[in-house]
């Protein structure tokens, strides 16, 4: 019997091109509209914030686009990625099911988003632009997104959401380590964030306000360019070097997956994972479970609605078809800073209005207890994001244990927790409550996404 731990891939093994899932879907994904005129954006209203290079990628019919050598070099870093077996939490759980994660935390970030900043930084700094803006909820984008800057040359300004920037110092001072410029959102510094701060002086903040702040910046200065750090097509599809590497190490591994399971905050990492398995699934190769796991303080899939509705609070995004909570909700400060956002990329909501993935949505504090059952098992402390996902892997190897049967159960382990320690220790010391979501709640923050659309 084998008792291998580690799945991994030569640098040459590297995927050299990333997947766009679109073509391969039965239905296309309905179109972002211009919030004024209500029709489909053209690249032209999308190219004062985004260069042509991504705009053509956010709605390219092409099935694979080829990452760039430049691109290829700065992943070499830390790409291929390992695939591990679980095997020491398995035999803690007593589960004849077989538990693989795909670990994203050795990248210099710490998690999965530099691979869709590093290609971010580049196509922007082909186009010459010198400064970049953007949002970061728990400071792992903003922090990977600095570190591309930096190799590209390129200036950042970030706004940290208020709850993260003061949960999580370290965060904002890696960002600063890169070079970046980090302030706490709300700020005062833009009209955005000057507008909620006379409304609500405490308020802890939230991505969608920190999206309109970086957006208002961007868009009031001709040398600057925004960065979102998931939700857009493009994102998803630079993550699917992660699935497209898990593929080939679990070919190693002998095995197809029976349940895949991942968090969703705008679903970056989960549609990364999921899609080269959803393209297997669809072509009849495999029939795995594909399973998104969102923040029962923020469940946008679970408990959300299909509308269009804006990507930031302010509402100077264009209007998006997606899963959404209303663009003025504020989530409860769980400390899982990537996961509050009021809305789900609109192509994972498609797919899951298609009846291809399911949602479910859990309680931090059952996350965090599975965070700590994986680190004194298999040693890597997770980010407070993907406690969701290793929650949810345990779930469905406890239901194993139940049955009897053998699956496979694939997830991300989208980032290390190693600077969330104060959330660990909120939990250690009997500090941390979960956040209790009203139906109330919600209908109020549903209110608010525009009529008619
Ligand atoms: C470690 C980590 N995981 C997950 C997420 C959620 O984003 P996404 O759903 O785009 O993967 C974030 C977002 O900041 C994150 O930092």
């Amino acid at each position: 019997m084998s008792n291998q731990v580690k799945y991994v891939l030569q640098e040459s093994e590297m995927p050299q091109q990333w997947y766009n899932i679109v073509p391969d879907l039965p239905a296309p994904p309905p179109p972002p509209l211009h919030p004024g005129t209500r029709q489909p954006v053209g690249p032209d209203d999308l190219a004062p914030l985004f260069p042509m290079a991504l705009i053509m990628q956010e709605v390219s019919p092409d099935r694979h686009i080829p990452i760039p050598e430049p691109v290829l070099d700065v992943y070499r870093l830390w790409r291929p990625t390992p695939l591990y077996r679980a095997r020491r939490l398995e035999k803690d759980l007593g589960t004849p099911a077989k538990i693989y994660y795909k670990y994203e935390g050795v990248s210099p970030a710490g998690s999965h988003k530099p691979n869709t900043s590093v290609p971010q930084a580049y196509y922007n700094a082909q186009d010459g632009v010198r400064k970049l803006t953007t949002e970061t909820g728990a400071g792992q984008w903003g922090s990977a997104l600095a570190f591309a800057c930096a190799l590209f040359g390129i200036d950042l300004e970030v706004w940290m959401v208020r709850s993260s920037f003061d949960q999580k110092p370290y965060r904002r001072l890696l960002m600063e380590t890169y070079g970046a410029t980090v302030h706490p959102s709300p700020s005062d510094v833009t009209n955005a964030g000057r507008a909620i701060l006379a409304d609500h002086p405490d308020s802890t903040g939230s991505l969608g306000i920190a999206i309109s702040e970086a957006v208002e910046v961007a868009g009031g200065n001709a040398d600057t360019r925004y960065s979102l750090g998931s939700v857009l097509n493009h994102v998803l599809m630079h993550q699917t070097i992660i699935g497209e590497e898990a593929l080939k190490q679990l070919a190693l591994a002998g095995d197809t997956p029976d349940v895949i399971v991942g968090c969703t905050g705008g679903g970056s990492n989960f549609g990364g994972l999921a899609f080269p398995f959803l393209r297997e699934k669809m072509a009849g190769r495999m029939n795995p479970v594909i399973r998104a796991v969102e923040p029962a303080a923020c469940p946008s899939f679970t408990r959300g609605t299909y509308a269009y509705d804006f990507g930031d609070t302010a509402g100077f995004t264009p209007l998006l078809k997606m899963h959404t909570l209303g663009h003025e909700f504020i989530p409860d400060p769980i400390h899982a800073g990537g996961l509050r956002y009021h809305g789900m990329s609109p192509l994972l909501s498609h797919i899951y209005e298609l009846g291809l993935i399911e949602a479910v949505a859990k309680a931090q504090s059952e996350c965090f207890a599975a965070g700590l059952r994986f680190a004194r098992t298999e040693g890597i402390l997770p980010a407070p994001e993907p406690t969701h996902a290793v929650a949810a892997a345990i779930e469905e190897a406890q239901r194993c244990k139940e049955t009897g049967e053998e699956k496979v159960i694939l997830t991300a382990l989208c980032g290390h927790g190693l600077l969330d320690l104060s959330a660990y220790g909120d939990y250690l010391h009997g500090e941390m409550r979960d956040f209790e979501l009203t139906d109330a709640a919600i209908s109020e923050a549903l209110a608010g996404i525009p009529a008619g659309v």
